[in-house]
């Protein structure tokens, strides 16, 4: 994502606490903070629909970043588990208690809210993330840190599952991609251009949208059908129409399962990796 002009809070090298897969989601939080503050700074409907966007996309990237740290601290025996974790879910609380004001047009600040988001963070990671940084360097030194992984997985690894996420919202879309980091996520906003992709790439799994302009996703999975035969994709719906009807009618069309949008990181994870596993 492109994110220029002058910036709200920088990356500095002091608020490294010296892990690169925490660092780059701590830079990746700081990306958002800086988008909250660009989009509050007009009035226009527009500027309040990036706002209404980005905020969503940050809340399910603030708990997706949380559950990798707690992974990390749970996997290394990290006596601070209960305490830190505690600073999260307080932090998850305000957060959700805001976006809840803002959503519901009740008394709500948004200048005021990204600086809160701003200094928590800052101050997180200085003080208390800082110290999980220091606990797992020395386990790494002393050789005591096994096979728990401490970096971000390069791009296009060889051997990532590959998903294709179908949405006609680029939000949506980027919030799979931050989410889903330890697989390849490739997005396509058009589900006639997904079919092409599904006939040409040899992808794991499928992330479909329901409600989209050029096809349906019923319509895309009857495609899907004829091109693939037996050998069909699993495909797993992500929508935000959730009727007894539509579900019924995704699944007798091959859909393998259905999530309800907004999406919930851990459950969407879950899912993938259970479908997956059946797979092999
Ligand atoms: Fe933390």
């Amino acid at each position: 994502m492109e994110r220029s002009g002058q910036n709200f809070v920088s990356w500095e090298h002091r608020y490294s606490i010296n892990i690169p897969l925490i660092d780059s989601q701590h830079k990746k939080l700081i990306d958002l903070a800086n988008e909250l503050h660009k989009a509050c700074r007009y009035d226009t409907a527009a500027a309040k629909e990036q706002f209404r966007n980005t905020i969503r996309e940050a809340v399910a990237y603030v708990q997706y970043h949380f559950s990798v740290e707690e992974q990390l601290m749970t996997k290394t025996d990290y006596k601070e588990l209960t305490e830190h974790k505690k600073h999260h879910t307080e932090f998850v609380q305000e957060v959700l208690d805001n976006v809840a004001a803002f959503e519901n047009g009740k008394k709500f600040i948004p200048n005021q809210f990204v600086r809160f988001l701003r200094d928590w963070v800052l101050s997180h990671i200085a003080i208390v993330d800082i110290k999980l940084g220091e606990y797992i360097i020395n386990l790494q030194k002393n050789g005591k840190l096994g096979d728990v992984s401490i970096k971000e997985n390069a791009e296009n690894e060889v051997g990532k599952k590959i998903v294709l996420a179908v949405d006609d919202s680029k939000t949506q879309l980027m919030q799979f991609k931050s989410i889903l980091t330890m697989y390849d996520v490739h997005t396509c906003e058009s589900p006639l251009q997904a079919l092409e992709m599904a006939k040409n790439m040899a992808i794991d799994i499928i992330l479909l949208d329901l409600d989209m302009p050029d096809l349906t996703g019923i319509e895309f999975l009857q495609h899907l059908q004829q091109i693939s035969g037996k050998h069909q994709i699993p495909v797993i719906i992500v929508s935000g129409n959730s009727t007894e009807k539509l579900i019924l009618a995704s699944k007798n069309e091959g859909a393998i399962d259905f999530i309800v949008k907004p999406v919930e990181p851990q459950l969407l994870i879950k899912k993938i990796q259970y479908q997956l596993a059946k797979k092999n």
